[in-house]
């Protein structure tokens, strides 16, 4: 049941119980619970009459000067800015200081003057755009929503919105679910979300009455620039895959006296490709007893895994109870091994003080334990699980988690970096932040701070191997250009690129697969990235209950077949062929481990090869 239709249903119930307790007659028929929010319901009954934009509406918004911030009015701040290249001059800007723990906590409003007949269709047109945000999307969230000014705060629409930050136009068509008399509904944008700041412009709510229906109105379907089956980027990057991730793979077969030998037999099987496809996997999971879908599909999809949380310092500090030691992470990552998955290191220092672990509070004021202290658990811990894995995360999110560089200065950066190398030479070390790639094309103060903080990085001389970049997707979705666009801006300062953390949080689960194909194909034909990994595949294990690949039953999502389609089919080289007259078989392959088994006369032989980005042909000679 959609939360819509259970305000419905308790709207119903109290006019069900207001009936009972004193005789009433209720208002209008109680609303029969919907099928589906009236919302943005594009398989609407009613045929279209086709006079959208010949009928007048009545506007019942008056404007977004109209709205006003209201409820925990310290957590934001709003006021009106001007607005340029848009059909409309000024907007209210938000700015959401606190998070809270309902998106109603805080929020702007207006009441609504005229009055509204049960079932009026309505379209509500504005514009939203992000200039700040904490969201791992790096978008800006608010939602629209009409509903009753006073208990029981029956609706009529909640409609959740996420942008980037280009403008962004959204229609919203519903029915007004029940009626109000003039002054009893209010309109709503909600705020109470993670730290952000958002414009909202241009905004009408037109009441047409009867005169349309809801399929006569528009409505705001999620595009990315590129989505189109002939769009131009697709053939170049298949140009550019097939240069960068195969080569020549020239197999001659030789009998003892180092003679050809022609028509043998050829089974080329890749065991493993060069290029990092991965997944955030649980310890725990893993170790555990049943769990077998979980650990057989970790087996079968990746060859790197990240701890989603079991390296985090809270956990091994305590804050989140038992059960989360390094004894368990080392585990993991032998289990990882195992089963030929590399293991990459996820967090050593996220400096802020609500990612440390709360032991670390009284340090406050003790400037120099409490620097001591964290160089301290680099070390440890580095040294703890050296050997064990192929990257460290050094640091987390330097964009809005700095309380550390706030008290040292930047330079304390610097000596994590250190301490890391100093306790694994052999782990890549690595610097995350999010909202890089996501939340569409351009520059962006979080982009620009990256970049920033890479540079310091470099020209500081510390000893670091990569850029990660989390991936976090949420409506606005970059198109591939930009985001060709966006790794060429990083590529030029020399490190390597992951996708450390890829998922997409959409509710249209046809469009998330899409973008996943795209997205990968993308990524994968950037001479810079060196691997990707989702932060969890599955939706029994995943931070937002949206995992790109497994619902919680473990069908598979249209996103899990693009991934299964190009990760183990397309991008993967299986051929069985036969040698020429000079006993060779060539083919292009993709780079990685194969198992190369090749058979003549009742003789065979198997020998395990590694196809890098330059060698020569691959002999076998037959005893
Ligand atoms: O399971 C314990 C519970 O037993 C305990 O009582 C409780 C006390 O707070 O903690 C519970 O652990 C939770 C843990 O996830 C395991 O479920 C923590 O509260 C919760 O804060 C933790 O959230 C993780 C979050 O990072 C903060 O560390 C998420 O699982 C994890 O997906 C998320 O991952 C981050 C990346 O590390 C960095 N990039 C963004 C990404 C998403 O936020």
């Amino acid at each position: 049941m959609s939360r819509f239709s259970g305000w419905a249903l308790s709207a119903a119930l109290l006019l069900a119980l207001g009936a009972c307790i004193k005789k009433r007659p209720p208002a209008e028929p109680a609303p029969s619970a919907p099928s589906a929010p009236a919302a943005q319901t594009s398989g609407s009954a009613e045929a279209p009459t086709g006079k959208y934009g010949q009928v007048q509406g009545v506007e019942l918004s008056g404007g977004i000067k109209a709205f006003a911030l209201q409820g925990k009015t310290e957590r934001a701040s709003v006021s009106m800015v001007p607005v340029d290249g848009q059909p409309f001059h000024e907007a209210l800007r938000a700015e959401v200081k606190e998070k809270s723990g309902n998106t109603w906590d805080v929020q702007v409003a207006t009441r609504v003057a005229k009055p509204v007949t049960y079932g009026d269709v309505i379209l509500a047109t504005f514009y939203v755009k992000a200039e700040a945000s904490r969201q791992e999307s790096g978008e800006a969230q608010t939602e629209l929503v009409m509903e009753l000014a006073r208990p029981p705060w029956a609706k009529s629409v909640e409609y959740p919105v996420r942008v980037g930050h280009d403008w962004s136009k959204i229609y919203v068509r519903f029915k007004a679910e029940r009626s109000y008399a003039a002054g009893e509904a209010q309109l709503i944008f909600r705020l109470g979300y993670a730290p952000q700041t958002l414009q909202i412009g241009g905004v009408t709510v037109e009441n047409f009455g009867k005169q349309l229906v809801l399929a006569d109105l528009p409505t705001t379907k999620i595009t990315y620039p590129g989505m189109a089956a002939d769009a131009p980027w697709r053939k170049a990057a298949a140009d550019r895959i097939e240069q960068l991730r195969k080569r020549e793979l020239a197999i001659v077969v030789q009998d003892k006296a180092g003679r050809p030998v022609a028509g043998a037999e050829v089974v080329v099987h890749q065991t493993r490709q060069a290029f990092g496809f991965g997944s955030a996997v649980v310890a725990q999971t893993l170790l555990g007893k049943g769990n077998e879908r979980y650990k057989e599909l970790t087996a079968e999809l990746f060859n790197t895994a990240v701890f989603e949380n079991n390296l985090k310092w809270q956990p091994l500090d305590g804050d989140w109870g038992s059960g989360w030691t390094v004894d368990v992470a080392s585990k993991g990552a032998d289990w990882l091994s195992a089963h030929g998955i590399q293991t990459r290191g996820h967090v050593l220092v996220w400096p802020s003080w609500r990612n440390l672990p709360r032991s670390l509070k009284r340090l406050e004021k003790e400037p120099v334990k409490l620097r001591a202290a964290v160089n301290a658990h680099v070390t440890e811990l580095a040294t703890a699980m050296r050997g064990k894995l192929v990257h460290w995360d050094v640091l987390n999110e330097p964009f809005d988690n700095h309380d550390l560089m706030d008290l040292f200065g930047d330079d304390v950066m610097v000596e994590w970096f250190k301490a890391a190398r100093a306790a694994d030479p052999n782990a890549k070390l690595f610097i995350n932040d999010y909202a890089i790639l996501s939340g569409g094309g351009g520059d962006t103060p979080h982009r620009d701070h990256y970049e920033k903080t890479i540079k310091f990085l470099i020209d500081h001389g510390v000893p670091f191997d990569g850029i990660g970049m989390q991936g976090h997707f949420g409506a606005a979705l970059t198109g591939p250009e930009d985001l060709l666009q966006l790794l060429d801006r990083y590529a030029k300062l020399g490190k390597q690129i992951w996708i450390t953390e890829y998922d997409v949080e959409l509710e249209d689960e046809a469009l998330a697969g899409q973008f996943t194909r795209d997205f990968y194909t993308t990524l994968f034909s950037h001479p810079a990235v060196g691997g990707i990994l989702m932060w969890g595949f599955w939706d029994g294990a995943h931070w937002r209950r949206n995992a790109p690949l497994y619902r919680k039953d473990w069908s598979l999502k249209p996103a899990g077949e693009a991934y299964r389609d190009l990760v183990l089919k397309a991008w993967r080289t299986d051929e069985v062929a036969k040698t020429d007259a000079a006993g060779t078989y060539k083919t292009r392959a993709f780079l990685g481990k194969y198992a190369l088994k090749v058979s003549s006369g009742g003789q065979s032989k198997t020998i395990e090869v590694e196809l890098l980005p330059a060698g020569g042909p691959v002999v076998l000679k037959l005893d």
